[in-house]
């Protein structure tokens, strides 16, 4: 069984003589003015609850853009700042980038094209050149922001996703024996879906500039070598999973990332938790008896507004639990420059707002929306006290929520409803399968997953327990530098 002390004991065997260092867009700490006064926070999303864990155990620094209004009066000469604050077991060294670029990379670029090309979502990517532009200089800035850190220590670099991809190839140009890695969180597309991306040679080019590349799951890995295959003259080894191109080799291999399960199963055990889970029903603002939870980031991706579509189905057909039931999505609001988004956030009020006043009944509504932040004692509460929690992407590599829901489900109370177009699909089998889709299917399965007698929903969610506390986020990781350093 991994944990934190094996990674750590396979860290210092491995890497005494090396320098660990992880790059990735979003910083995992940002620093912003409350007042006069600064706070730290602790960044929102799959990479960071994922990445954080395994930093605070390796230790090393960790390469972000800086996103935070205050960062720049909180780093030192070297644009960096010990994290997480009080317990400084890591470096968090930051870029920063001007407004253009901010712009062109990350909500041009990355978010709007290279985001919708890879989440088969019904979104069409827009390819613009002055986004690439940016992109590739923010890319050159992220490969310098790591240069500068090298010194005598053999430098060992973990790219993260899909912001980074010309990364390795900026790194070895100044240093062709750097050890580089990628790992790709989001979905990779089949070849037809990529060949129309005008800038797929160079991407192609920098990710096989990376000696290891890391997807969540075999079929994106298929997807990538298909791509290699059918777009460059490349050497594609399938039995071996790699590809040859321009005379270097790159091991692709899947890697299913994971939540600390020790960590939240303890937490949300905690007295404060058990405390809030009582509180719960007096805070929220409908009555209810029975609660479903749903917590995203707002993204066109997650289908939101499908899966209150689905509550509508349900209370229509199954008109017995109007009056009873709510439906709780809670958002993490994010790239909020962009339409797309912007949009997105309207029409999920407005889908609400109409299933609310086709049901409202005295004081009960079904559906009700939180888009401002949470605390974690009432984040684990929430999985905790709910009856079901929905998971309803439209395509996503993994979901982290998924596993989290699993984690802190202490009392094999809830039931998990997960999305077959997400990765964690895929290792969760014994949770209520859906497609999201199908409103009218999604509709039943809320049924069935309330219904569901007490013994079988305790029996599966043990399944998915123990499953997760195996293949658990230090296992993820150890797997990947084990891979590596076989390289
Ligand atoms: C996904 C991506 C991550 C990203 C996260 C949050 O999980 O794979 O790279 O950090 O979403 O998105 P944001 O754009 O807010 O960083």
């Amino acid at each position: 069984m991994w944990d934190k002390k094996t990674l750590q004991e396979l860290i210092k065997e491995k890497f005494t003589d090396y320098k660990f260092i992880v790059v990735s867009n979003r910083q995992p700490y940002s620093f912003e003015y409350a007042g006069r006064k600064i706070k730290c926070v602790k960044t929102i999303g799959g990479l960071v609850t994922a990445i954080d864990p395994v930093m605070q155990t390796a230790g090393g620094v960790w390469v972000a853009y800086s996103s935070g209004d205050a960062d720049m009066s909180i780093v030192d000469e070297n644009n960096t700042v010990k994290v997480p604050p009080e317990k400084n077991l890591y470096l968090e060294k930051l870029v920063f980038l001007s407004k253009e670029e901010e712009n062109g990379y990350y909500y041009g670029y990355a978010n709007q094209a290279l985001w919708p090309l890879c989440h088969i979502a019904y979104r069409q990517p827009v390819f613009n050149n002055a986004f690439w532009e940016h992109y590739k200089t923010a890319n050159k800035k992220f490969a310098e922001s790591v240069v500068e850190l090298f010194d005598e220590q053999k430098p060992f670099i973990w790219l993260q996703d899909y912001h980074l991809t010309l990364c390795a190839k900026y790194i070895k140009e100044k240093n062709p024996n750097a050890i580089i890695s990628l790992f790709w969180h989001i979905p990779w597309p089949n070849p037809e879906v990529f060949r129309i991306c005008p800038q797929k040679l160079e991407i192609l080019e920098g990710l096989l500039s990376n000696d290891l590349l890391g997807f969540h799951i075999k079929y994106h890995c298929h997807n990538f070598l298909s791509t290699c295959e059918s777009e460059l003259e490349a050497k594609v080894d399938w039995e071996e999973s790699a590809v040859t191109y321009k005379g270097h080799k790159t091991q692709v291999k899947d890697f299913p990332i994971s939540v600390d399960f020790e960590q939240m199963s303890e937490m949300a055990s905690a007295e404060d938790v058990t405390k809030k889970v009582e509180d719960l029903p007096s805070e929220i603002d409908p009555p209810y008896e029975i609660l479903a939870l749903s917590i995203d980031r707002v993204d066109y991706t997650k289908g939101i507004v499908e899966k209150i579509r689905a509550v509508d189905r349900f209370l229509e057909k199954y008109p017995q639990y109007q009056k009873k039931f709510i439906f709780f999505q809670k958002g993490a609001l994010s790239r909020l420059h962009i339409k797309t988004y912007k949009n997105l956030i309207d029409e999920i009020q407005s889908v609400a707002e109409e299933v609310n006043w086709k049901y409202r009944s005295g004081n009960w509504y079904p559906i009700v929306l939180l888009n401002s932040k949470i605390d974690y004692t009432t984040h684990l509460a929430l999985y905790r006290a709910c009856d079901l929690c929905l998971v309803g992407s439209l395509h996503d590599g993994m979901n982290l929520v998924a596993k989290e829901f699993i984690s802190a489900n202490v009392d094999l109370k809830g039931m998990l409803l997960l999305s077959k177009f997400t990765g964690a699909a895929r290792e969760l089998k014994e949770a209520v399968l859906i497609n999201p889709y199908d409103i009218d299917s999604v509709a039943d399965a809320i049924k069935l997953a309330i219904e569901m007698p007490s013994d079988e929903k305790k029996e599966r969610i043990k399944k998915m327990r123990e499953n997760i506390q195996e293949n658990n986020i230090y296992k993820w990781a150890g797997k990947f530098i084990n891979n590596l350093v076989k390289i």
